[in-house]
């Protein structure tokens, strides 16, 4: 069993018989009475050149109208190629057309260039095109990446649900989780309709974070991490922000702050270092062709430690910056995107980890610090992007935690098993999400966050 990229990575005999199963990228015909087919089956980026001779039975039946789209069977010799680019190619002696196109003119991903936002509406099909292809790679990449490293640290993964009651930023940005018939809508004696009943009579949500649960994980098991969906329904319609999207979670005890900023940056680092290692050949298609510098860009990366600052020290620096922002800057207020990119961009050219927030601007389970005005919390903001990470280390002592969720409006009584954890056994402990799209995105050089998740979740559409 083999791929065409181990056909193409030499890992058959030259002049051994193989098979390849494809799709068609393109078909050339020569005078010369042969026709080349390069066909691809997504295990590489590149495709590999079939030459089919005329004297093929099904040649003029067949393979001169075997298309772009087209799913073939290629039987033959592989022999190595003259041509440039490749090192090996298979001379057929058999062409099966599996499938074919139905109407080649209106075939929607044509072999030509077609706009990111065209492609989004045929989501279905955007696959087949080298750029997507060579994105899923990578994305894939990434997640055995992040995987890998966590595992070889000794983290467990926790498997946290994805159907919840509580809202771990805060924020109420969660989708509702209904199995209300909407024909016999439960009715409060007022008529109006009780929402709160519509889980099987309880309420529900989708998770915004797995954060919580990983928690109370982390302090039986000390090194945790939870990788999976996860959603908000915030409507945001930025090149940053998905409805449904994918976040990574270790959380970490006996640790602080500045451990968890560590642990952030060397998975950065490694799962950067290895999609340069293994994805060679995706990496050199998106710094040719889709952000020129890329590759050089990551190497720096991996190559150096981040720079740290304090959220007070970026405030002055970005009054001292003399920009003239879209939104104020002034100590208290959140960084907005375009501060988080001068930070990054301008400031310290490449990512920087900014600690210490006021404490009115993140959520309640951040440990509040001496000075009584900041929380431990550290976000991580990369060029081009902005946020990727935000984590914190937690607020593990049951007195101040109850302030901060008093503070905040939330219900003892629901929060009362992550409370039950502050009572038994509680120790200093800390955590992160890096969010996974953002970070493919990251590194693809790939603008828009909707252009890295295979079927996108955004404000209004669910289509695919
Ligand atoms: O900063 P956030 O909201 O942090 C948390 O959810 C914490 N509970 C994580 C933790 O400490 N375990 O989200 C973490 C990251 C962000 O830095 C960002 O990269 C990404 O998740 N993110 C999004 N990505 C795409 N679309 C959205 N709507 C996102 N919201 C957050
Ligand atoms: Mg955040």
């Amino acid at each position: 069993d083999y791929s065409v990229a181990d056909l193409l990575q030499g890992r058959r005999a030259v002049d051994s018989p193989v098979t390849v199963e494809g799709w068609v990228r393109t078909r050339r015909d020569s005078k010369a009475g042969m026709s080349f087919l390069a066909v691809s089956d997504g295990s590489c980026f590149a495709a590999i050149q079939c030459i089919a001779p005329s004297e093929l039975p099904n040649y003029a039946t067949e393979v001169l109208h075997a298309g772009s789209g087209c799913a073939v069977r290629v039987s033959g010799r592989l022999v190595a190629s003259p041509g440039k680019g490749q090192r090996f190619e298979v001379l057929a002696d058999r062409v099966e057309v599996l499938g074919w196109v139905e109407d080649p003119e209106s075939y929607p991903v044509q072999p030509k260039p077609h706009t990111f936002e065209y492609l989004r509406s045929v989501a279905h099909l955007r696959p087949r095109t080298n750029t997507f292809a060579a994105v899923t790679r990578v994305r894939n990449c990434l997640a055995q990446a992040i995987h890998r490293f966590l595992q070889a640290r000794g983290f467990c993964w926790i498997h946290t649900p994805i159907i919840t009651t509580s809202d771990c930023e805060g924020a109420g940005e969660m989708f509702r989780v209904s199995t209300l018939d909407l024909a016999n809508l439960p009715r409060r004696a007022d008529g109006t309709v009780d929402f709160a009943a519509d889980f099987f009579g309880r309420e529900a949500f989708l998770t915004v974070s797995g954060q919580l649960n990983v928690e109370a994980y982390c302090l039986a098991m000390s090194r945790v991490y939870t990788f999976g969906p996860t959603f908000r329904a915030e409507n945001s319609n930025t090149s940053r922000h998905l409805a449904e999207f994918w976040m990574v979670e270790p959380e970490i005890a006996f640790a602080d702050l500045a451990a968890d900023a560590s642990l952030a940056e060397d998975l950065l680092r490694a799962i950067f270092a290895a999609v340069l290692d293994e994805r060679a050949d995706d990496m050199a298609f998106f710094n040719d062709r889709i952000a020129p510098g890329c590759i050089a860009r990551l190497e720096n990366i991996v190559s150096r430690p981040f720079a740290r600052l304090d959220y007070t020290e970026a405030i002055g620096v970005l009054e001292r910056s003399g920009k003239a922002f879209t939104f104020p800057v002034s100590w208290g207020l959140d960084l907005q995107s375009e501060h988080e990119r001068y930070l990054a961009e301008e400031y310290v050219g490449g990512p920087v980890v900014v600690m210490n927030y006021p404490k009115a601007i993140k959520s309640f389970y951040m440990r509040l610090n001496d000075d009584e005005r900041t929380v431990a919390a550290m976000d991580v903001l990369a060029p081009g992007i902005g946020e990727i990470v935000g984590g914190s280390q937690r607020e593990e002592r049951l007195a101040v935690l109850d302030a901060r969720m008093e503070a905040s409006g939330l219900d003892r009584e629901a929060y009362g098993w992550y409370r039950d954890l502050r009572r038994y056994g509680s120790v200093p402990h800390a955590g992160f999400g890096l969010g996974f799209e953002r970070t493919v995105s990251y590194v693809t050089g790939i603008a828009n966050v909707r252009d890295v998740i295979p079927f996108p979740r955004t404000p209004g559409s669910a289509s695919f």
